[in-house]
This record gives C-alpha cells, sequence and structure tokens, in this order.
C-alpha cells in the first residue's frame, strides 16, 4: 500500500471532553512536532498513530492511511510496516556486532544493494552522534546517543519506513540541526515529540497537547523561522561550550569573549 497522507481525527482527553483539535493531516515531507508538558499525553498520541487507532484506545482517536480507516484485525507485514517508532526508552536487545545486525536488517528487507546501503546507514548514524559508531561494536554497548543515531538512521534507510515517530531525541546526544537537515532531504513523515524550542520552530507546524488532548495547531510563520535562526546561534554557542568543557578546557575570559562576541555583534 503506498501512503499519501495519514489523517488523525480528535477523541477525547484525560477529561473525557472532546480534543479541541478535531482533525489534523499530515503529508509526505512533512516534519511536525508535539509539545506539552510532562504527562500531556505526547506518548499517547504517538502510539495512537503507531497503532492507527481506530476508536479502541483510551484516547478514542482514529487514524485514516489515504482517507481509510485500517480494520482492526489487519497486521502488516513486520517486514513492511509503514511506521517506526523510535520510543523515549529504546534499547536493543541483541548483542550482535553493529554490522552483522544491519547487514541481518538489509536482507530482512530485501535490500538490493546491502553493502551500500550499511554504509549509508553507519555514514547517517554517525553524522548524528559525536561518537563514532564502529562496525565490530556489540550493539548494547553503544552508548545512548549512539543507540538513538543508528535506530533513527536504520528506520529511515534500511527500513525505509515512510512515517517515522522520534520520541524525545533531544536528551539522547543527538545533533538536532544535522538530524532534521539530514531527513528534510527525505520525503517521509516525521513526528517529533520534543521539548526543544528549536526542534518545534524548525517543523512545518507542531501540536500542542494539554491534560490528554490535542489543544491547538500551530504553523510556523515567517516570525518563527527567524527566530529558529537566532535561536541557531545561540544553540551553537552553547554546543561550542559543551564541547570546550567535555574537551577538558577552562572557560577563561578570553575563551568566553571569543565565542560569545558574534551573538553581540549580532545584537541579541
Ligand atoms: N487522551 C487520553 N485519555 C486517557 N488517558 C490519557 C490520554 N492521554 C494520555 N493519557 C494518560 O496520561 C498518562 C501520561 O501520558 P503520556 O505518557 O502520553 O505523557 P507524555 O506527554 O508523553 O509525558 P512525558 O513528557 O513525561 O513523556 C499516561 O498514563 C496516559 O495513558
Ligand atoms: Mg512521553
Amino acid at each position: 500500500m503506498e501512503i499519501k497522507k495519514i489523517t488523525i481525527r480528535g477523541g477525547i482527553g484525560k477529561d473525557g471532553e472532546r480534543e479541541k483539535v478535531q482533525e489534523f493531516e499530515l503529508k509526505m515531507g512533512d516534519i511536525i512536532s508535539i509539545v506539552g508538558p510532562t504527562g500531556c499525553g505526547k506518548t499517547t498520541l504517538i502510539n495512537d498513530i503507531e497503532l492507527f487507532a481506530n476508536y479502541n484506545t483510551p484516547s478514542q482517536r482514529q487514524i485514516l492511511i489515504n482517507d481509510e480507516p485500517i480494520p482492526d484485525d489487519f497486521s502488516f507485514d513486520p517486514s513492511k510496516h509503514p511506521i517506526a517508532l523510535i520510543s523515549q526508552h529504546t534499547n536493543f536487545l541483541s548483542d550482535l556486532p553493529v554490522g552483522e545486525f544491519l547487514t541481518i536488517h538489509a536482507a530482512v528487507r530485501g535490500a538490493e544493494n546491502a553493502e551500500n546501503i550499511i554504509e549509508e546507514t553507519l555514514d547517517f548514524a554517525n553524522q548524528l552522534t559525536g561518537e563514532s559508531i564502529n562496525r565490530l561494536t556489540g550493539m548494547t554497548e553503544l552508548s545512548g546517543g549512539q543507540t538513538r543515531s543508528l535506530l533513527i538512521a536504520d528506520a529511515v534507510i534500511i527500513g525505509n519506513s515512510p512515517i517515522i515517530l522520534l520520541d524525545e531525541i533531544e536528551n539522547a546526544g543527538i545533533h538536532r540541526t544535522k538530524a532534521l537537515e539530514l531527513l528534510k532531504k527525505y520525503d517521509k513523515i516525521f513526528v517529533f515529540v520534543t521539548h526543544d524550542a528549536r526542534i518545534a520552530l524548525l517543523s512545518d507546524f507542531r501540536i500542542i497537547m494539554k491534560q490528554g488532548a490535542m489543544q491547538k495547531v500551530i504553523y510556523t510563520g515567517i516570525e518563527e523561522r527567524r527566530a529558529a535562526q537566532e535561536l541557531k546561534k545561540i544553540d551553537d554557542v552553547m554546543l561550542e561550550f559543551r564541547r570546550l568543557i567535555r574537551a577538558g578546557e577552562e572557560i577563561t575570559e578570553p575563551v568566553f569573549n571569543e565565542n560569545i562576541k558574534n551573538l553581540v555583534y549580532n545584537n541579541i
């Protein structure tokens, strides 16, 4: 089945009231964010999407693919499941070396040029994480950031899933801007659950959640896009300080001034 769009139809929040957002659509190429305080139902919303909920979850939401609901007894061939969910607590259970794991996944997915695809996957993952992933390392020995990076790269390239749901990647030490830049090149639907201002502002639109319900949809306008550009500068400075501290440097006055000067000149 070729997925052109999915529709999320609102159900009820934790208080049993109808959600304010009755419906929104996701089309191929869309990048969206889901935001809101802890416990407001962000993970629940992406779980509903992953399950293709059909009034059969506590939120009573309905998900349509190309305007059609998915029958309760329908199940996808696992090797062709259209959704990849990178959850808040994903860990690898297998301790195969990274290279072998990717080879097996590529074979299951019927990849034609497995070696190239594996190379591309590792290259993608290594652009997301600060610490390079070695093919011979056991999967369970990877760090949190490496694990998330590999899962994202694997879902995008080997899994080739048209819909990718990511639950809070920012806490895993992933290069966020790089991730968004790379992901924008793929014609897929990306849904980020995030507390990160930049991910939210680089999205096409964001869903605001409160007490288990979708409250509002905000489209990223020109002013917010400009704000995102300025925030990038601040963020890059913060990342540079983090790098210096990790590398054992001292943040002396000259070091501080040197790194902060671009921001000052730009009058932020
Ligand atoms: N529409 C709903 N109807 C009933 N229960 C809900 C609904 N939405 C969320 N819940 C319940 O509220 C609790 C918190 O939801 P959830 O884990 O999705 O929040 P979250 O926004 O992902 O939080 P965090 O930021 O801590 O990850 C869960 O127990 C979930 O089952
Ligand atoms: Mg959550």
